[in-house]
């Protein structure tokens, strides 16, 4: 009777990654202990226990169920590891889902409140979601898509949740070794025109540019068709496929590639120096393409040009002229107008508001008008965008797609450059090559003529 019962618990013991419930439910009488673990029906992802690479804790996650790499994308109790391998995931009385360590102590909890008692279940679904449900009704009342961890999975929702009004957001892992609350966040920001941002505790560290129905103006790579449906509701062409953020901040996005058999990094959010927020301090204009990355907008200049050419552009640059506007209202003369001078292909600067002009003439002749007004862009999906923040921060020349960016100057830093440049050399250049390859033409019908002429001569 004895050698059987051990001869259990041995095969039981070498058979750890064996002992996987098929059911993938969890209730007051149904546990996992570790080293336990449940699949998702459909067998896409595991909810159990893992130690993160070189940790000696243990977490309670999930993770995609690869044999060669498992990629952890959701962690319970992330800030209070346990130090053993006695957790349990459990329903507790008050009918949350929670994690207790061998003293019976909580270490983490769905922590719903006014649940009824023992009348709940969770369920590891096949999207990677863990989902607490009321048994009465069977309605959800936690799942940890509202609460996620670094990653960004298919069928997630970003920004505010509908049914809770919670913020969803993204944090790091202090390290690949600790997933504990990193210093860094990725959220949906919905303040006038939708637009994604990675913070660095509270600073702004990276920006997508506004959303204008297709694409993020500032990463024209990721195509709508692929990514967020309704709502910023995550759908990918491919389910296994997700974003994450990782300690140093970057958001990736990872790709199982079957036949390598490994992930592999798709979109990277960082993809030059320039894509860092403010990168070129205010009224800058970064340019990877470029050497150095940093100028000043038409109009301006360093505000200090010796630490600007050193190459520390954290001061940006100020107006080299005063706005006529301006000047009227201090001296009251009347002078020459203000002009715009023109970007192309441009990342939009921060703190874009949306004014309703629907037309590009419209839009430029309302920002003329006031001159608080200091930049606009006209894009067909979102209309007219105004910038009337005291510096224009976060400016990045694209190397393709992006939109027009229109700064008000004073006229006489149009007249230097931009005007001329703007309005008038594109049809000087057009006159001009039109002129040589006339006279290109008639040389060449004038020769061909010529030998004509010669051989019938
Ligand atoms: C698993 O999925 C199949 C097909 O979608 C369904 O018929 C079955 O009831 C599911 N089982 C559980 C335990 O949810
Ligand atoms: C839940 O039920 C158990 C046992 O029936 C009881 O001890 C416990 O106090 C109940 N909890 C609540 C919150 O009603
Ligand atoms: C649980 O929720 C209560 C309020 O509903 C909140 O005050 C408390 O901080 C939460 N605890 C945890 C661990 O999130
Ligand atoms: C919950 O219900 C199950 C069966 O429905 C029962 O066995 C268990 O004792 C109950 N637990 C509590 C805490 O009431
Ligand atoms: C994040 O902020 C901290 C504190 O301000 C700073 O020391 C660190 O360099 C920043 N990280 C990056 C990647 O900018
Ligand atoms: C999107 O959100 C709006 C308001 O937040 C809501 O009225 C609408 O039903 C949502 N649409 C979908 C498809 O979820
Ligand atoms: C860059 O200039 C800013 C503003 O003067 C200063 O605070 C910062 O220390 C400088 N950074 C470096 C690396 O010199
Ligand atoms: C114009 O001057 C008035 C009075 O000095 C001031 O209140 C107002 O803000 C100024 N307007 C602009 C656009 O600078
Ligand atoms: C200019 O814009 C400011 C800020 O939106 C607004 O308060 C002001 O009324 C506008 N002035 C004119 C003349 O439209």
């Amino acid at each position: 009777m004895i050698p059987i019962a051990l001869l259990i618990i041995l095969l039981s013991c070498f058979c750890l990654d064996f002992a996987v419930a098929i059911d993938s439910s969890i209730t007051s009488s149904q546990l996992i202990r570790d080293p336990d673990a449940i699949l998702s029906n459909g067998s896409n992802f595991k909810l159990g226990f893992f130690n993160p690479a070189d940790s000696p804790y243990r977490y309670m996650g999930i993770w995609y169920d690869m044999p060669s790499e498992k990629a952890v994308i959701w962690v319970a109790n992330r800030d209070n590891p346990l130090k053993d391998s006695s957790g349990i995931i459990t329903i507790s009385e008050d009918g949350n889902l929670v994690l207790v360590n061998g003293q019976k102590e909580v270490l983490w909890s769905s922590n719903v409140s006014n649940l009824v008692n023992n009348s709940t279940s969770a369920q590891l679904l096949d999207s990677g979601n863990l989902v607490l449900r009321d048994n009465i009704n069977r309605a959800i009342v936690w799942e940890s898509f509202q609460e996620p961890t670094d990653s960004f999975l298919p069928g997630m929702h970003h920004g505010i949740d509908q049914r809770t009004g919670k913020k969803v957001q993204l944090t790091s892992w202090k390290s690949l070794s600790d997933p504990s609350t990193g210093s860094f966040s990725a959220g949906l920001i919905h303040q006038n025109i939708p637009e994604i941002f990675v913070w660095n505790v509270s600073r702004p560290y990276w920006r997508s540019g506004p959303w204008n129905g297709q694409i993020f103006i500032g990463i024209p790579e990721l195509k709508s068709v692929y990514l967020f449906r309704h709502n910023f509701t995550f759908g990918f062409a491919n389910d296994w496929t997700f974003f994450a953020l990782t300690a140093q901040g970057i958001l990736e996005e990872r790709i199982w590639i079957k036949w390598k058999d490994n992930w592999e990094v798709g979109f990277l959010n960082l993809r030059t120096e320039c894509d860092v927020y403010g990168k070129c301090g205010a009224f800058g204009i970064c340019n990877s393409q470029e050497k150095p990355i940093c100028s000043c907008l038409e109009g301006f200049e360093p505000k200090n040009a010796e630490e600007w050419n050193r190459g520390n552009w954290t001061s940006g640059c100020i107006r080299r002229s005063k706005l006529q506007c301006e000047r009227r209202n201090i001296t009251g003369k009347v002078g020459k107008e203000d002009g715009f001078s023109k970007l192309n292909k441009m990342k939009v600067p921060d703190f874009t508001e949306w004014t309703s002009p629907a037309t590009e003439d419209e839009c430029r002749e309302q920002c003329l008008k006031n001159c608080s007004c200091i930049a606009y862009a006209f894009d067909g999906g979102i209309g007219c965008m105004v910038w009337r923040s005291i510096n224009l921060i976060d400016i990045q020349r694209l190397p393709f797609g992006g939109t027009d960016l229109y700064i008000r100057v004073a006229n006489s830093d149009v007249d230097e450059k931009g005007k001329k440049d703007v309005f008038v050399s594109p049809l000087i250049k057009g006159m001009f090559a039109l002129a040589i390859c006339t006279l290109f033409l008639w040389r060449w019908i004038a020769k061909r003529k010529g030998n004509v002429l010669v051989n019938f001569s």
